[in-house]
C-alpha cells in the first residue's frame, strides 16, 4: 500500500458493544428492566427464546474483558450505558451503583490507555417509561432523556471525551415502529415518523446541555449508514437512487447536521399523511445544534431501481429480490400492498449482481465504506468514525480450543484498506470501531451470528464457562493496531 497515505498517527483502533448485548445482570445492584429485557421474554420474539439476563457477563467479568483489550493494544472502546441500570424507572431515583459500574469500567479503561467511546443510547429504554408514556412517542421523553443524558455528562465529563447520542436511529425506528421485529413491536408509519422526530429533539436537547457541561468533549450521532446504488445508468433508476439516499439518509443526517428535513422526502410523506407533527420551536432546536463527529455503523449499502409500478417492462426486474421479504430487515418491502409504503414510487430495493452475501445474505461490500466516507465528507464535511464495522458469521471452536477465523480477518482487512484509500482521497477519519470485541447476543439471532475477535463460549440454551477464547482475528488484530494499519 505505498501509495496510500498513512493512518492519522492518533488513529482510533477499536472495537464496540452494546450494554443488552454483553452485560447480563439484568437486575443485578437495582438495575430496572429495559423495554428489551420485557421483549425478549414474549415466546417467539427472539431466535430461541435468548434474552440479556446474562448475556456475556461482562457486568461481571469486564475486568477480564479489559485485560484482552489492554493485551490487544487495543485504543478506543465503544460501549453503551443501559438508560435503566442508571435511573431504573427512567426519571425517578439515580442508582449510584449502576453509575459506579461505569465509572468503574471507564477507570479500567482509562488505566490501560484505551480511550473510552460512550453511547448514551443502543435500543434499551426503560420498560417504565414505555409504560407510562409509550416512550419515544411522548414527548415528555425529551426531558427525561436529558436528565439521563446530563447525569451522565456530570459524572463522566473529565473522563470521556468521545460520546454517541443514539445508536442507529434509522434501524431502531425502522424495526420497533414499522416492521414489528423489535420492541415496541408497532407496524405504523406515521407513528414511526412520529416517534422519530421525538427522537431528534431528544438529541438536539441532549447536545444543549453537553456543550454546557462538557465543552471540550465531542458529541455525534452513529448512524446506520448505507450508501444506494443506482441498479444502472437509466436515469429513471438513477433518480431511484437518489430517492433512496435522500429517504434512508438524509433523512436523518440532515437534521443531525443542518437541523432540516431534506424537502423531497417531506413532500412524500405529507403527501402520504404520514409527516411528523411540529409545534413551535421543534425546528429552532434542531438547529441550534450540530454534531461534532458523525458516527458511521456501516454493514452495506442497497441496490436500487424505479419502482416496478410505474416501469413493469423495464430490464432488471428478474432481479427483484423477493427473498428480502423475511430475511433482512434493514430491506424490509412492505408486507402487503395496503401498506402505507413512502417510498413507493420512489425506489424499489434489488439484489446487486457484483457482491456476494454473507451468511446471513448481508452484502460484502468493502468498497461501499469508501464511498460512504466520500459521500458523508463532501455532503457534511464533519470528521467520522467508523462505530461499527463487522462480519457475522458461523464459528467453530476446534478440539484443541482455537478459532480459525480467516474469512472475517478477510472481511475487515478488505475495509481497512477501502478506509485508507478514502482517507487518501482526503477524508477525515478519526477511528475505527470493529463490530464487536467479544461474540455478544445478536437482537434476533442468539449466540450463532458471532462478529467478535474473542470467541465466547456458550450458545443458546448452555452459557457454559463463558470462557473468553480469542480468535485468529484477535491476533491478526493487534498487529493492524501494533503497525498503525501498515501490517494487514
Ligand atoms: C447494528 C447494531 O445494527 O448491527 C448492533 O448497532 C448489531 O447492535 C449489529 O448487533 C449486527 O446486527 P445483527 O442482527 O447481525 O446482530
Amino acid at each position: 500500500h505505498d501509495k496510500l497515505d498513512a493512518f492519522p498517527k492518533d488513529f482510533l483502533w477499536g472495537a464496540a458493544s452494546a450494554a443488552y448485548q454483553i452485560e447480563g445482570g439484568w437486575n443485578s445492584d437495582g438495575k430496572g428492566p429495559s423495554i428489551w429485557d420485557t421483549f425478549s421474554k414474549i415466546p417467539g420474539k427472539t431466535f430461541e427464546g435468548t434474552n440479556g439476563d446474562i448475556a456475556v457477563d461482562h457486568y461481571n467479568r469486564y475486568q477480564e474483558d479489559i485485560q484482552l483489550m489492554a493485551k490487544m493494544g487495543l485504543k478506543a472502546y465503544r460501549f453503551s450505558v443501559a438508560w435503566s441500570r442508571v435511573i431504573p424507572d427512567g426519571n425517578g431515583e439515580v442508582n449510584e451503583k449502576g453509575l459506579q459500574f461505569y465509572e468503574n469500567l471507564i477507570d479500567e479503561l482509562k488505566k490501560h490507555e484505551i480511550e473510552p467511546v460512550l453511547t448514551l443510547y443502543h435500543w434499551d429504554i426503560p420498560q417504565a417509561l414505555q409504560d407510562e408514556y409509550n416512550g419515544w412517542e411522548s414527548r415528555k421523553v425529551i426531558e427525561d432523556f436529558n436528565r439521563y443524558a446530563s447525569v451522565l455528562f456530570e459524572r463522566f465529563k473529565d473522563k470521556v471525551k468521545y460520546w454517541v447520542s443514539f445508536n442507529e436511529q434509522n434501524v431502531f425506528t425502522a424495526l420497533g415502529y414499522r416492521w414489528e421485529a423489535h420492541p415496541p413491536n408497532i407496524s405504523d408509519v406515521k407513528r414511526m415518523f412520529q416517534a422519530n422526530h421525538i427522537i431528534n429533539l431528544a438529541n438536539a436537547k441532549a447536545i444543549q446541555s453537553f456543550r454546557e457541561i462538557v465543552p471540550k468533549g465531542m458529541i455525534g450521532p452513529s448512524f446506520g449508514y448505507g450508501p444506494m446504488y443506482s441498479f444502472d445508468c437509466e436515469p429513471n433508476n438513477v433518480l431511484a437512487a437518489l430517492n433512496g439516499e435522500e429517504f434512508q439518509n438524509h433523512w436523518w443526517l440532515d437534521v443531525y447536521v443542518n437541523g432540516k428535513y431534506p424537502k423531497v422526502t417531506w413532500k412524500q410523506l405529507e403527501r402520504l399523511n404520514v409527516a411528523p407533527s411540529l409545534e413551535d420551536g421543534d425546528m429552532t432546536l434542531l438547529q441550534s445544534v450540530k454534531p461534532d463527529f458523525l458516527g458511521v455503523n456501516y454493514y452495506h449499502g442497497g441496490t436500487v431501481r424505479a419502482n416496478e409500478i410505474e416501469f413493469p417492462e423495464q430490464k432488471g426486474n428478474e432481479n427483484l429480490d423477493k427473498d428480502f421479504v423475511a430475511t433482512d430487515p434493514y430491506l424490509m418491502q412492505p408486507k402487503d400492498e395496503q401498506a402505507q409504503s413512502p417510498e413507493k414510487r420512489m425506489f424499489t430495493n434489488v439484489k446487486n449482481p457484483h457482491l456476494e452475501t454473507t451468511n446471513w445474505g448481508w452484502e460484502i461490500d468493502p468498497i461501499g465504506i469508501r464511498i460512504a466516507l466520500r459521500r458523508l465528507q463532501n455532503r457534511y464535511d464533519l470528521p467520522m468514525m467508523v462505530t461499527e464495522n463487522g462480519l457475522g458469521a458461523y464459528d467453530d471452536l476446534t478440539e484443541d480450543g482455537h478459532v480459525e477465523d480467516d474469512y472475517r480477518i478477510e472481511y475487515l482487512k478488505d475495509h481497512i484498506v477501502e478506509m485508507q484509500k478514502a482517507i487518501t482521497d482526503g477524508v477525515d477519519l478519526i477511528g475505527y470501531c470493529a463490530w464487536s470485541f467479544t461474540d455478544l447476543l445478536s437482537w434476533l439471532n442468539g449466540y450463532k451470528k458471532r462478529y467478535g475477535f474473542v470467541y465466547i463460549d456458550r450458545d443458546e440454551k448452555d452459557e457454559k464457562q463463558l470462557e473468553r477464547i480469542p480468535k485468529k482475528s484477535y491476533y491478526w488484530y493487534k498487529e493492524v493496531i501494533e503497525s498503525n494499519g501498515e501490517k494487514l
